[in-house]
């Protein structure tokens, strides 16, 4: 069934009934083009973190981690399978489309994919952190997204996300009661993607966000980030590591502030001019272009309709 508004006033007081909106739906363009934007941003960022796991394959210490970083590659890619279809159904851009852009640099991904994985420590902390703060957002999301489609495509990858954050704590659990070296490892990691990590829930939500207005997301950018400093700082700080804030303070209630927050690294990856934009988009358009031959094998294959 198709549903139509006939104001945007008709339409908001709709979600803000609870209602969920559906492919199908006379939705409000402005709408449409606000939740493809969010959703292909969050595909194209499944898609960039699988490319760094899949780097990790050969480099993996260990059997037991090889698996691990195995699975996780399987289900950032599926992640971004799943978005892309999500996304291509709303009509704006094909999934080609959308995967010539990203390669062409003309689109954007999470801030924490612009980085470089240096170390084993590196991957640890991401797992730990970055996997933490990216589902912590998604949940968010979820609790309350009124775009249907987007929302039970979430269900499943905030499941798997949940594993990953588990995976990461087992990590970083071993690799805190290891030897002084692996302890350097993973402090010499932190230092690199505290900040990183936090940057991802994005600066303060402005007053009149479309996305919180229209029950895309949940919570306020600043709220979201608070929560993930308050969980992260003690327990790293429990396991003997030193977060990174030379302004760090804690209140009389027992609250955490990491002090002034410098948005300058967060506003060059959007502009895709991290540390490793370059190299990374240039990767994974090389990658695009070498599996051609599977796509066009694919079409070939296709039994016409
Ligand atoms: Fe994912
Ligand atoms: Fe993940």
């Amino acid at each position: 069934m198709t549903r139509s508004w006939n104001t945007m006033e008709d339409f908001e007081a709709f979600l803000n009934d609870g209602g969920i909106v559906e492919v199908d739906d006379a939705m409000p363009e402005d709408y449409r083009k606000a939740v493809f934007t969010f959703i292909e941003m969050h595909a194209n960022s499944e898609l960039m973190g699988g490319l760094t796991e899949r780097d990790w394959i050969p480099k993996t210490p260990g059997l037991r981690h090889k698996m691990s970083v195995l699975a996780k590659t399987q289900d950032e890619i599926g992640h971004g399978h799943l978005l892309y279809m999500v996304a291509a159904d709303m009509g704006i851009k094909t999934r080609t489309e959308m995967l010539e852009d990203l390669f062409a640099g003309k689109s954007r991904f999470h801030n924490v994919f612009h980085y470089k994985a240096e170390t084993w420590g590196d991957q640890v902390a991401i797992a730990f952190l970055v996997d933490a703060a990216a589902l912590a957002s998604q949940q968010a999301v979820f609790k309350n997204c009124s775009y249907g489609p987007y929302r039970r495509i979430l269900k499943r990858i905030i499941s798997e996300e949940g594993f990953h954050m588990r995976l990461g704590e087992d990590r970083m659990m071993r690799i805190a009661n290891g030897t002084d070296l692996q302890r350097e490892l993973f402090q010499g990691a932190l230092d690199r993607w505290f900040w990183p990590s936090l940057q991802l829930f994005g600066p303060d939500s402005k007053p009149g966000d479309l996305l919180l207005r229209w029950h895309i997301k949940s919570e306020r950018n600043e709220v979201l980030r608070d929560r993930w400093v308050q969980k992260f700082v003690p327990l790293l700080q429990s396991y003997g590591f030193s977060v990174p804030c030379p302004d760090l303070t804690q209140d009389e209630d027992g609250r955490w502030d990491v002090g002034p927050i410098d948005w300058e690294p967060l506003k060059a990856t959007l502009a895709q001019g991290g540390p490793d934009s370059k190299r990374r988009i240039e990767q994974a358009a090389r990658n695009w272009e070498r599996t051609q031959w599977v796509r066009t094998a694919m079409d070939e294959l296709a039994v016409p309709a």
